[in-house]
């Protein structure tokens, strides 16, 4: 997770010891590809769940709306709910992570912080609910089901860090939820790059090349994000 807090602005520290400038223009790109993804992913992935009636969607072949205009309105409903919560969580992490907005408006990185908590809790438990009847079966259940309840004990170890003032196990919290959060990114970049491989790679059509890769996804898309963050937070100490 690129802080944009650790960006040099300035520095009057000797030559020999400065960050080399191109650091701080790394991170600084970095982050923005980060806010980009997260925000585009955000806005895009929910608006047709939003827009649209299922069995319009799954006319049109968009999504996975075939698969849930045959399931029963309560889990088309947890489905919605769940986009667009866990939406507002993609959205708002970013924001959470802009050090000038953190430094200015504590107030506010606190208000859009519980905000950003609340929507976790509601998208993860949506969440849990989807995953009992994912599109990718048995792994879709259990990938996404832990997903939940790891996304959750994350955020909640986040809030409980900052609450007893333990500033370095926050940022060690929030990177890790940040990371999960991140998994609808990964799941969606991990699945169309699978899907262009294996439509090149082999005989398989677009929609089987799909169901091939999305098996994989709900284990692939958190595990690598967690394991790239693990690695990050493990070589600061
Ligand atoms: C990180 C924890 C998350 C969990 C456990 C989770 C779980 C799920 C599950 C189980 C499904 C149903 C997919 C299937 O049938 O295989 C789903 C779909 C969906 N999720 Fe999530 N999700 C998470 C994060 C997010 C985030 C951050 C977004 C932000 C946009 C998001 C947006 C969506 C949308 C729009 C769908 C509908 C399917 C599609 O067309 O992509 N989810 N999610």
């Amino acid at each position: 997770m690129t802080d944009i807090s650790t960006t040099p602005v300035s520095s009057s520290r000797p030559e020999a010891t400065a960050p080399a400038p191109i650091d701080g223009e790394r991170s600084r790109a970095g982050y923005i590809v980060f806010a980009l993804a997260c925000v585009a992913v955000a806005v895009f992935a929910p608006l047709p769940y939003l827009t649209q009636s299922m069995a319009d969607l799954a006319e049109a072949n968009v999504g996975l709306g075939a698969h849930y205009a045959k399931q029963p309105s309560a889990i088309q409903l947890a489905l919605i709910v769940h986009g667009t919560a866990s939406g507002l969580a993609l959205g708002l992490t970013p924001l959470q992570w802009a050090a000038g907005v953190r430094r200015r408006w504590p107030a506010f990185h606190r208000l859009t912080g519980r905000i950003l908590a609340a929507a976790i809790v509601v998208g993860a438990a949506t969440g849990l609910v989807v995953a009992q009847v994912s599109y990718a079966g048995l792994s879709g259940t259990i990938g996404f089901s832990l997903l939940s309840v790891i996304w959750t004990w994350c955020c909640f170890r986040s809030v409980a860090t900052i609450r007893a003032g333990d500033r370095a196990g926050h940022r060690r919290w929030v990177t890790r939820t940040s990371a999960l959060t991140f998994a609808a990114v990964t799941l969606r970049v991990a699945t169309g790059a699978s899907v262009v491989v294996l439509t090149a790679a082999t005989d398989l059509g677009a929609q089987a090349a799909f169901d091939r890769a999305y098996v994989v996804m709900p284990f692939f898309s958190w595990m690598f994000n967690l394991a790239v963050v693990e690695w990050g937070l493990r070589r600061r100490r």
